[in-house]
């Protein structure tokens, strides 16, 4: 949540400054604001709404080049979105401005303390009390980092923070609690930014900040501290994907991009994890629900996770699986439950961040906890990591940013591949998470001895299909279930099922349709709808049915049929999701979407896809910006 960008160099700071706004307003979008330091001094300019209307008035009235700047892109905490509101905040009569992401806890405190000094707030921001605090202790000392490490002991809560004074142009003091930083080097200038979307224009070479660090940045050098002042080491890395990666490249969406995307999240999360035979496991998958063995010998490789070598006491020794993340991360959390309850034997739990720590659960050090989180910093799965340590549990985190903060503060970590990931409706981040789950759980199983060979073979062999079967769905599903979603462009309400996996499937398809679309909508567990929720049913309800295959479970798939002439009965209108070949759900459908025959536990990696593209389809239809819904942001920086 907020988006920061800050340059020391040579050229001109705004440009550079607008530019890595534009790749970070997926964290925040509902005001901008850019400072800029140079030989006319301080310059500041700031607009509620969306960064177009920053641009608009810079356009309009540009401010003076200055090769030094910060800027900020905010999700309102404290105060609406309005220009007052907005970030910079200036102090020191206008001669230091600061931007912050996070929230500073005891902001009402000191504000009290600095208004009974005589300081006046222009805005209703906790962000202003650092700006002032800060201020103040420059004006005493007359350095921004002296002024920092005075100050930063005060704050309470989470917080990056930068600041550029007039009189130490060509200088940035940045420092990070809880909240995301990453430094840029380039050649005679470096950048700072939230995530590295923010610099990957000019430099793919980056550096991670660790928690209670400053960092002062100029054109030539990077210097970083704790907060005491003891120099701290820090190891760069490169970014693995380029600026393109996260361009729009023609696409109507970074959405509709990022779902076209998926085939290439799935093989590259699997790349360099499979060793052995690369098979085609298309439809071998042919035992019961939970894999069973059968089907041809011989196909498939070994899962080798190689970050996990040296960590096999992780999953060796554990009693137990807790799975914590939050939103659409947690219902890939429950599709790895299934996994690795059949495969490793293991028993699992999934919690939602936010509820885990409050609740004082009962873990321990034979506890493995996996967190999951596209962006690797929301503040609630954070949080419950830092909690699972303090009981001693061992963690693991499926991540899809690197150097980001769960992955840096875990005993062990496999990255995503999914490549940045700019909608703030995750689609291609979703399929990868389940991914790595999978590996993990036939990792797991294999060392654990639960997991049949064979069976290992199969679902490998399987999972490698994935992505040609994701192709097939988009391909051959995307103009039908677009028509569908025009159709629907004045429904008030879905509804969707789902059974075993096609349950979180059936959670993850109403998040979908509710987080861009604005359409109320639920998922149910499909045996729960007669506990209750079929009085919804009414005629004309459309009713997404997520039907397992006939082949594995043809108690599951007779169970879901039976659900379905129940809500039929009732008048709903049943769009059915089901494999290629299942004939049995014709007569009890209004419409079938057809996917892929692929294992029972990988099914969601395909059964999701129709639904992604519905949520954009009915969200465009009407006419809604499916990247940046209201309300919205995309990293979740606050707890
Ligand atoms: C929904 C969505 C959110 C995130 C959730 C966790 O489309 O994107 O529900 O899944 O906020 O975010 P990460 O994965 O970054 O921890």
């Amino acid at each position: 949540m907020c988006g920061i960008v800050g340059y020391a160099g040579a050229r001109d700071s705004a440009s550079i400054i607008m530019a890595g706004l534009a790749r970070l307003e997926y964290r925040g979008y509902d005001s901008a604001g850019i400072a800029t330091v140079g030989e006319h001094g301080l310059a500041m300019r700031k607009k509620s709404g969306k960064l177009a209307a920053l641009h608009e008035s810079l356009a309009d009235a540009p401010l003076p080049a200055a090769p030094t700047g910060i800027g900020h892109t905010r999700w309102a905490t404290h105060g609406a979105p309005t220009d007052e509101n907005a970030h910079p905040h200036l102090a020191d009569s206008g001669r230091l401005a600061l931007i912050h992401n996070g929230i500073i806890e005891n902001y009402g405190e000191l504000r009290r303390e600095l208004e009974s000094d005589g300081v006046a707030f222009a805005s209703e921001t906790d962000s202003e009390v650092a700006a002032a605090l800060i201020g103040r202790e420059y004006e005493r000392t007359g350095d921004l980092e002296q002024a920092f490490r005075a100050v930063l002991p005060r704050l309470e809560g989470a917080f990056t923070l930068l600041a550029v004074h007039a009189n130490q142009p060509g200088i940035i003091v940045a420092a990070r609690r809880n909240s995301p930083l990453v430094i840029g080097l380039g050649d005679g200038e470096n950048y700072l930014g939230s995530d590295v979307a923010a610099f990957v224009e000019h430099t793919r070479r980056a550096v991670a900040i660790g928690q209670d660090n400053i960092v002062t940045v100029t054109p030539a050098s990077v210097t970083i501290t704790d907060f005491a002042g003891t120099a701290v080491a820090a190891e760069p890395f490169d970014v693995s994907w380029d600026a393109a990666a996260a361009d729009k490249g023609g696409w109507p969406s970074f959405m509709a991009k990022e779902v076209a995307e998926e085939p290439e999240a799935v093989a590259n999360t699997l790349r360099g994890r499979v060793r052995g035979e690369v098979g085609s496991g298309v439809g071998r998958g042919v035992g019961a629900v939970g894999g069973g063995a059968g089907g041809g010998g011989g196909v498939g490789g070994e899962v080798h996770i190689p970050e996990l070598d040296g960590h096999d006491d992780l999953f060796v020794d554990a009693e137990r699986i807790v799975i914590v993340a939050c939103g659409t991360a947690s219902y890939a959390a429950l599709v790895g439950k299934y996994a690795l309850e059949n495969w490793a034997r293991i028993p699992v739990d999934v919690e939602l961040a936010h509820e885990f720590r409050y609740r004082d659960p009962i873990i321990g050090p034979r506890t493995l906890v996996v967190s999951i989180s596209q962006s690797g910093e929301t503040m609630d799965t954070l949080m419950a990591v830092r909690f699972a340590r303090e009981k001693g549990a061992r963690t693991l985190a499926i991540c899809n940013t690197q150097g980001a903060t769960i992955p840096r503060e875990s005993d062990a970590v496999i990255y995503t591949h999914a490549g940045p990931e700019v909608a703030v409706a995750s689609t291609k981040a979703f399929v990868a998470q389940i991914t790595a789950l999978m590996l993990v759980a036939l990792h797991t199983g294999r060392l654990r001895g639960t997991l049949d060979p064979q069976t290992g073979r199969l679902e490998t062999a399987a999972l490698q299909d994935i992505p040609d079967h994701i192709a097939t769905v988009l391909a051959q599903e995307t103009d039908r279930i677009t028509e569908l979603a025009h159709w629907m462009a004045d429904t008030r309400s879905v509804l969707f099922l789902g059974r075993h996996v096609g349950y979180p499937i059936a959670l993850e398809g109403a998040l979908k349709l509710k987080e861009i679309s604005y359409i109320h909508a639920e998922g149910f567990a499909a045996g729960e709808l007669k506990h209750g929720p079929i009085a919804l049913i009414e005629p004309g309800q459309p009713v997404f049915v997520i039907v397992p295959s006939p082949r594995h479970s043809a108690l599951l798939h007779a169970k879901v049929v039976s659900n379905i002439q129940e809500i039929r009965a009732r008048g709903a209108r049943v769009i059915a999701i089901a494999e290629e070949g299942d004939a049995a759900v014709l007569p009890h459908a209004d419409e079938v979407i057809r996917i892929p025959l692929t294992t029972a536990l990988l099914e969601p990696l395909l059964t999701v896809v129709p639904l992604q593209i519905f949520a954009m389809a009915l969200a465009t239809a009407k006419g809604l910006d499916v990247d940046q819904p209201r309300n919205l942001a995309k990293s979740v920086t606050v707890e």
